[in-house]
């Protein structure tokens, strides 16, 4: 029984009167008359407008590593609240902040705070270009990382097909400057000599490589550790900054991210989403030499950078994330949650594998799984695509787009969540073969 969108859909049709698709970030548009608005969530679970109640695996996408309103950092955050806010002048607490992330994550040797990934991700590529003096960069096939325009760039691998040369690259709407794409290389994840010869031919323009060894906006599909290591030396060799993402990976996979998972250090790194637990707060970190020329002809710097709320709620999250098993009962959460669905895939012969890591697990409808984003587009992403809705239905919200991760908080673990989510994972699965079936039994009638 599909549950009731009516409040939401009445309150989407009132948003799109002063709101550009009813919504403030494009990703939250579902559609006509699927475009969920929220009430409230706690812990684990969030309730929409019309009163339906999810256990949630997007967290935002991300942020909300120990639960919705986690009481210790809203806590936190109210004594923060007492601070004052954003004065143009900085607080004590930064350093504290910057001090535990760099003990955390060694490659963090100076840390700079701002307020998205967004803005981490595009201070990072400035700092690499001052710092090589080369304007171009290189971001890995299926890599997003943010809302600008120098990374606004993708692999449209609809227009693509294996054999075929490298996919077209397009920009990911209008209004980006075309120039830009003059400056922005693309590499295959997981293909050293790809990025070997691209370097060898480019190395010149290119300053930065970009990478986000667990690819969170892609489905989780991960970089092989040796891949690491070897795009690790081919930078050094060509004087190319390595810039590490980890707006989604980091604080999250391990204590150091997935430079301590992989065994690596990078240049440049960038954090956001766990740092704060929903609260809006960003970090560019990395090798010191790189990282003070901030103050050496490099600008950065913001407004609302390190509002004492935020700060507040980062450095709550932090000390629980660093000093608490959070992260381990996260983890153990994700890996029941797979081996659970392994089993109700399995008992129906659904080809099917997992990859990244359990506390932001992508589920992939092929075995084995894709070790780059062009081997995503043959796998059976269709069985997702239409499994999500069923799921939204039985209380579990997930991304409709497959290549979102299952976020995991610690709530998740505290709440008992697992065996509601199982129950409604295999309903949503019969559900979607049964719809398969019916739909392949129609189309059979009609070519007859
Ligand atoms: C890897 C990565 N980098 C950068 C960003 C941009 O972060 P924000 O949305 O906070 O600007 C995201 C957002 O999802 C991301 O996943």
């Amino acid at each position: 029984m599909p549950r009731s969108l009516q409040q939401s859909n009445l309150h989407h049709q009132k948003a799109l009167g002063k709101l550009p698709l009813g919504v403030s970030s494009n990703f939250r548009y579902w559609g006509e008359n699927k475009t969920i608005y929220v009430d409230h969530a706690r812990g684990s679970r969030l309730w929409d407008i019309d009163g339906n109640e999810y256990v949630d695996y997007r967290l935002g996408y991300g942020p909300g590593i120990l639960g919705y309103a986690d009481p210790r950092v809203d806590e936190a955050a109210r004594k923060g609240m007492e601070v004052g806010g954003v004065f143009a002048l900085s607080t004590k607490l930064e350093f504290d902040v910057a001090e535990r992330i760099s003990n955390m994550v060694p490659a963090a040797e100076l840390v700079r705070f701002s307020n998205s990934g967004t803005e981490a991700v595009m201070a990072a590529l400035r700092l690499a270009r001052a710092h090589t003096g080369k304007d171009s960069h290189i971001i890995v096939e299926g890599g997003y990382h943010g809302m600008f325009d120098s990374v606004l760039w993708y692999a449209d691998i609809d227009e693509w097909e294996p054999g075929m040369d490298d996919p077209p690259i397009e920009a990911e709407g209008e209004g980006i400057p075309s120039l830009i794409k003059k400056l922005t290389h693309f590499t295959p994840l997981n293909d050293s000599n790809y990025l070997e010869d691209l370097l060898k031919r480019h190395h010149q323009d290119i300053g930065a490589f970009l990478i986000e060894p667990i690819m969170g906006n892609s489905c989780s599909i991960t970089a092989n550790p040796e891949y690491v290591h070897a795009a690790r030396e081919l930078c050094d060799k060509y004087n190319v900054v390595m810039i590490v993402d980890e707006v989604k990976t980091g604080f999250r996979v391990a204590r150091g991210g997935v430079q301590e998972l992989m065994g690596f250090k990078a240049d440049l790194c960038t954090f956001a989403k766990a740092l704060g637990n929903g609260y809006p707060i960003s970090a560019v970190a990395g090798r010191e030499d790189i990282m003070r020329q901030i103050g050496d002809g490099v600008m950065h710097g913001g407004t609302y950078t390190c509002h004492s709320v935020t700060l507040a709620a980062a450095a709550k999250t932090l000390e629980i994330l660093d000093e608490t098993d959070a992260l381990e009962t996260i983890a153990d959460y994700g890996s029941a949650l797979q081996a659970g669905i392994h089993e109700i895939l399995a008992a129906r012969g659904i080809p099917h594998s997992f990859v990244g890591h359990p506390s932001m697990g992508g589920l992939i409808f092929d075995d084995p799984p894709p070790d780059n984003y062009r081997a995503w587009s043959s796998s059976d992403y269709s069985f997702y695509d239409k499994m999500a809705p069923e799921l939204h239905d039985r209380g579990v919200l997930c991304e409709p787009d497959s290549r979102e991760p299952l976020f995991i908080s610690e709530a998740h673990a505290k709440d008992n969540s697992l065996a509601h989510t199982l129950r409604a994972f295999e309903q949503s699965v019969d559900v979607t073969l049964e719809k398969r079936a019916a739909k392949s039994k129609a189309k059979t009638r009609k070519s007859a």
